[in-house]
């Protein structure tokens, strides 16, 4: 997109200003507080500015990028985007609050929404038109500050999308079709029907590729509840299914590939534990995958480090059951963006547990986000982490590539 001088000017300067302010985060709770009450004048209020302050926040971030990889087809597509979104959303910076006014922002939001669904994989794909550029490998330094990026930016367009979802479905062309929900929340989300959902979908991959998949075991453990009744909690259910269907995914990948289907053995099943605690609800997935070597754990959650063979791009009509080595590092996105975690343990030559936590109490789940400021540019100096003994995990930061999530958790990503 090109940019006249004067409009460039102009947008250089909004940016300026926008991105001096810290984005307010938001938690579960006040998510909920709004939508049960839901006025679509104060939400629009609260938007015009919002949504320039987190776009501004990241786009000063896109404009640290270095020139190899800021100048890529791929990355200026994005760059532009994001422009573009900015753009549009300054347009009601002093607008009245009409009819008119709040039915065009809803629609402006749907088409930012779409134009942004693209935004994870053309970002891989300019990583990788860098690297095929460079020829080479590229340097450590560089990795880190693309791995710092990516987690930043990937985080914030989760953030956005949140906003843009609340906004749409609440106002929307169809806002009294929601049932129990509060726009994309469920204040009453039971957790081992979107684990049974999300198993099912990755069996379905699991099947068509490996033709034969594992069993599920579902266990809940709720010691406040004598009753024994299933856990349930205030969550986005889509976001829960994404972390869960990655997961999945990758326990029956390493189940079936490690199990020998000659002995025509039975697979091994995977087992699934839902505890809820005083402050936190953990989901445990646990495979006799054969687990992963501990030399391998510092990479899990590594942007495109997967140990799968790269999917076909031919074949654009199948869902790939693994190979982007995008699964985990976008999954503990979502589980970090309320505060939550996920975490890898394994035993190599038995099996891995990956551990789900979600903030158990939603006044303490905050949305996490990437805040601009003087010192993030030095993140993207391409400098080299030092080794160090206490800190030998550096880790920098707290996709399903358009896989097929069901209708009801699909739109809400
Ligand atoms: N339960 C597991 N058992 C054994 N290895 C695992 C397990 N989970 C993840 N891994 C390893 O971690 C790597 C990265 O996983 P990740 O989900 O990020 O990417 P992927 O599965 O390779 O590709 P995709 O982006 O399609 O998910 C995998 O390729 C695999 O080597
Ligand atoms: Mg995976």
């Amino acid at each position: 997109m090109r940019l006249f001088p004067v409009r460039l000017s102009n947008i250089t300067k909004m940016l300026d200003m926008y991105s001096q302010f810290n984005p307010s985060p938001l938690s579960i709770k006040q998510f909920m507080d709004f939508g049960q009450n839901a006025c679509e004048k104060k939400s629009f209020i609260f938007l015009r500015k919002e949504l320039p302050v987190r776009l501004a926040n990241i786009m000063k971030e896109i404009a640290l990028l270095p020139d190899h990889l800021l100048n890529t087809q791929s990355v200026s597509q994005v760059s532009s985007w994001y422009v573009q979104s900015f753009e549009e959303v300054l347009e009601f910076e002093k607008a009245e609050p009409t009819h008119s006014n709040l039915e065009k922002f809803c629609n402006t939001l749907v088409h930012i929404r779409n134009r942004h669904s693209d935004v994870v994989q053309t970002m891989a794909q300019g990583v990788i038109e860098m690297k095929e550029h460079q020829g080479g490998p590229v340097d450590c330094g560089m990795e880190s500050s693309i791995q710092y990026f990516l987690d930043r930016l990937y985080m914030s367009r989760i953030s956005i999308r949140m906003l843009i979802n609340q906004h749409t479905i609440l106002f929307g062309q169809f806002p009294n079709e929601q049932g129990r929900h509060i726009g994309c929340l469920d204040p009453a989300c039971q957790i081992s029907s979107v684990v049974r959902d999300a198993y099912e979908n990755a069996r379905f991959l699991c099947d068509q590729y490996y033709l034969i998949s594992p069993e599920l075991e579902i266990t809940e453990h709720n010691p406040h509840d004598k009753a024994n009744n299933p856990i349930r909690t205030v969550y986005v259910p889509s976001h829960l299914y994404h972390m869960l269907f990655e997961l999945f995914k990758n326990s029956m990948r390493a189940v079936v590939e490690n199990n020998d289907q000659d002995k025509c053995e039975k697979l091994p099943p995977i087992k699934v534990l839902i505890a809820e605690g005083k402050e936190d609800i953990c989901v445990k997935i646990s495979d006799q995958g054969g687990g992963i070597p501990r030399s391998q754990t510092d990479q899990l959650f590594k942007y495109m480090y997967s140990t799968a063979p790269q999917p076909s791009k031919s074949d654009l009509h199948t869902v790939p059951l693994a190979g982007y080595g995008y699964g985990l590092p976008i999954s503990r996105l979502y589980a970090r963006y309320f505060h939550g975690d996920i975490v890898l343990l394994s035993c190599e030559g038995y099996g891995t547990d990956a551990i789900i936590y979600m903030k158990a109490l939603s006044d303490e789940a905050n949305e996490l986000l990437p805040i601009f400021n003087k010192t993030s540019s030095k993140f993207y100096r391409a400098t080299v982490p030092t080794g160090d003994w206490s800190n030998q995990s550096s880790d920098m930061n707290a996709r399903q590539l358009n896989a097929s999530a069901p209708k009801r958790y699909n739109d809400m990503l």
